[in-house]
């Protein structure tokens, strides 16, 4: 029998597991134009070019594929583009779409220039995308009214728009959908100065006062992911509240992180039990993503979406064609003796 998996996220992952589209504080926080946007520099640099082009030609963007992991800003740019070209954004995701007659709706439903932003688009199922096809590529909507041998098909312009597409699995996306995007933007993690920016443009926004040092470590503990420095910054506020602080210390810092069980690299409790299961009942791997999602107890595209990008690109897991791997650095960092037959193996 399948085992139900209760999702044990802490509560800070399920910041980036969840979507916060319906958080007016949220919200609040987002950039809502380019040159509010802190990071990604390569990305903005294109967009303003393209941008801005595109609007002396009176024509739209053009559509633009986001992809990269949860929490990086890929909602707050498709709202950003909308807003620098001066159309209206209409949101949907792929699993909401289901069945080409909702697609045919949203797509005759909008304006000249509109942004359609489709989250999660590597969801989509195939015959909605094979619709999408058209749109995207003639401005034409092809559906078939009615069933059996009185089906038919209607054929019907809309209007110019711009798709953005956006997607934690730029590899699921198939290539024929791929194909038909003019841009294509990968968002990475942000580096520390930019992290504390935005930390500091976050607490600005709330009006919480903070202390440089306090604002510099709640940067090193988000995992280098704005979604997760925000609501790192509301949890510190409200312990800053309680001890009856004018302004947000490092101390108040401290005591929020290690409540949240947050360690001074932002891994949290589960992120440290990936890597102590990968070591010390693995031997440093290689371990299979579903080995680990069971004694994790938590869904394998969680592990892979959220959990996973950060612990890579902080160089603690490999991800090899034969399964998960530690490093030396995993080794290091949970304190454990490197085995004999790993000296020479191990990144
Ligand atoms: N809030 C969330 N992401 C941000 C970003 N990239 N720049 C500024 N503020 C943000």
């Amino acid at each position: 029998m399948a085992l139900k998996r209760v999702s044990r996220l802490s509560p800070v992952l399920e910041t980036i597991a969840k979507k916060d589209e319906m958080d007016p504080v949220e919200q609040n926080l987002r950039p809502k134009i380019l040159s509010e946007y802190i990071g990604q520099s390569k990305i903005k640099e294109h967009l303003l070019i393209h941008i801005e082009a595109a609007r002396r030609r009176s024509e739209p963007l053009g559509h633009t594929l986001l992809h990269g992991p949860p929490g990086l800003g890929k909602t707050t740019l498709a709202h950003i583009i909308a807003q620098e070209m001066n159309a209206q954004v209409r949101v949907t995701s792929g699993p909401a779409i289901e069945k080409p007659g909702d697609l045919a709706s949203l797509l005759t439903n909008l304006s000249q220039g509109d942004v359609l932003f489709i989250d999660e688009i590597h969801r989509m199922r195939p015959a909605i995308e094979e619709v999408l096809y058209g749109a995207m590529e003639d401005f034409i909507l092809d559906i078939m009214i009615g069933k059996g041998p009185t089906a038919r098909s209607v054929r019907l312009n809309i209007k110019p728009f711009t798709l953005v597409g956006a997607t934690t699995k730029a590899g699921s996306v198939s290539a024929p959908l791929r194909d038909r995007f003019l841009h294509n933007f990968k968002l990475g993690f942000y580096d520390k100065p930019e992290m504390q920016k935005i930390i500091e443009r976050s607490a600005g926004i709330l009006g919480v006062q903070m202390e440089g040092l306090a604002s510099h470590r709640i940067a090193s503990a988000s995992r280098a992911t704005p979604r997760i420095g925000n609501r790192l910054i509301r949890a510190v506020r409200d312990f800053s509240i309680i001890r009856d602080e004018p302004a947000v210390t490092l101390a108040c810092v401290e005591k929020t992180l290690s409540s949240l069980d947050i360690d001074d690299e932002g891994l949290d409790a589960t992120d440290r039990m990936l890597l102590t299961t990968i070591v010390d009942a693995f031997g440093g791997g290689p371990v299979g993503l579903s080995t680990l999602a069971a004694i994790l107890a938590e869904e394998d595209e969680t592990i892979e979406d959220v959990y996973e990008p950060y612990l890579m690109q902080q160089g603690f897991l490999q991800r090899t064609p034969k399964g998960r791997m530690a490093t030396r650095k995993t080794y290091e960092r949970l304190g454990r003796e490197l085995p004999p037959q790993a000296q020479q193996s191990l990144l």
